[in-house]
């Protein structure tokens, strides 16, 4: 533990990522892989989510976000789909006396509208109980994609230009973002997916224009706080240069 606290304490202070978004990948490959149900690494994916959670408070990370569900996640076998409804349910239920204990901030980004009735229940009751923490900020993406985030924020902006609210000329990048579900975040400084596939599957896509990148081989259900660290070092070797020089 204390070996632990050493490498926590290695890191620079002042190049830590602001904002980590993960694509929490490979549960089912992982219970495939031991001969469980692909439930099973579900199951075992949850209590992952714990871990970075506490690890990212304890080294003072301010947003982490977790791709959670996507739009594309129901085309899934209807019993896959329920278990994660569930087990997502069950998280939110079971965690929010812990985010307040913590200090954690919940937050949803997705087509929240479409979730079960029991979902969306759980998720508003958290996010007004948690509303006033300052410590993290837990930004799940549920019901997540990043085209049909990108649509909705156009919609949005088109009635308010409708409305008068707007006009077409002051549109640029900043306020369009504010149409986003992420409005008022800063952009992820890094973005991490296990499993080893080299793709976004429709995570974030205009918000990871200059994010820095880290694949593992490793399956969800394996990550833990150790390789999150290595994530963290390797991110503060990465020289950003945003087109310049
Ligand atoms: C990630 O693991 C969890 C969700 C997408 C909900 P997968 O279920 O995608 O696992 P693999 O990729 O099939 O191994
Ligand atoms: C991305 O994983 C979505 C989540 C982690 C929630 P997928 O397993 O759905 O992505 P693909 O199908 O490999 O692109
Ligand atoms: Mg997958």
């Amino acid at each position: 533990m204390a070996k632990d606290q050493e490498l926590v304490d290695r890191l620079d202070r002042a190049k830590l990522p602001q904002h980590v978004a993960i694509i929490m990948d490979g549960n089912g490959r992982w219970a495939k892989a031991k001969g469980l149900p692909r439930v099973a690494g579900h199951r075992a994916g949850v209590k992952k989510v714990r871990e970075v959670v506490r690890t990212s408070q304890e080294i003072g990370i301010k947003i982490l976000t977790l791709y959670a569900f996507s739009r594309e996640n129901w085309k899934r076998p209807r019993r896959e789909v329920d278990v994660l409804m569930r087990l997502l349910q069950e998280f939110l239920r079971r965690e929010c006396p812990n985010m307040n204990k913590n200090g954690v901030k919940l937050r949803a980004i997705g087509r929240l509208k479409e979730l079960p009735a029991g979902v969306q229940r759980v998720l508003e009751n958290t996010i007004k109980s948690t509303m006033d923490n300052k410590g993290l900020l837990l930004n799940l993406a549920l019901n997540y994609g990043g085209r049909s985030e990108i649509v909705d924020a156009v919609r949005d902006l088109i009635k308010d230009v409708q409305k008068g609210v707007r006009k077409v000329e002051e549109v640029d990048e900043e306020t369009f973002q504010e149409y986003l579900y992420t409005a008022g975040l800063p952009d992820p400084d890094l973005l991490i997916r296990t499993s080893g596939e080299y793709r976004i599957s429709n995570f974030l896509l205009y918000q990871l224009s200059y994010s820095e990148i880290w694949v593992t081989p490793v399956y969800w259900p394996d990550f833990g706080r150790e390789l999150f660290l290595e994530a963290l070092f390797d991110y503060q070797k990465r020289e950003r240069r945003f087109g310049g020089v």
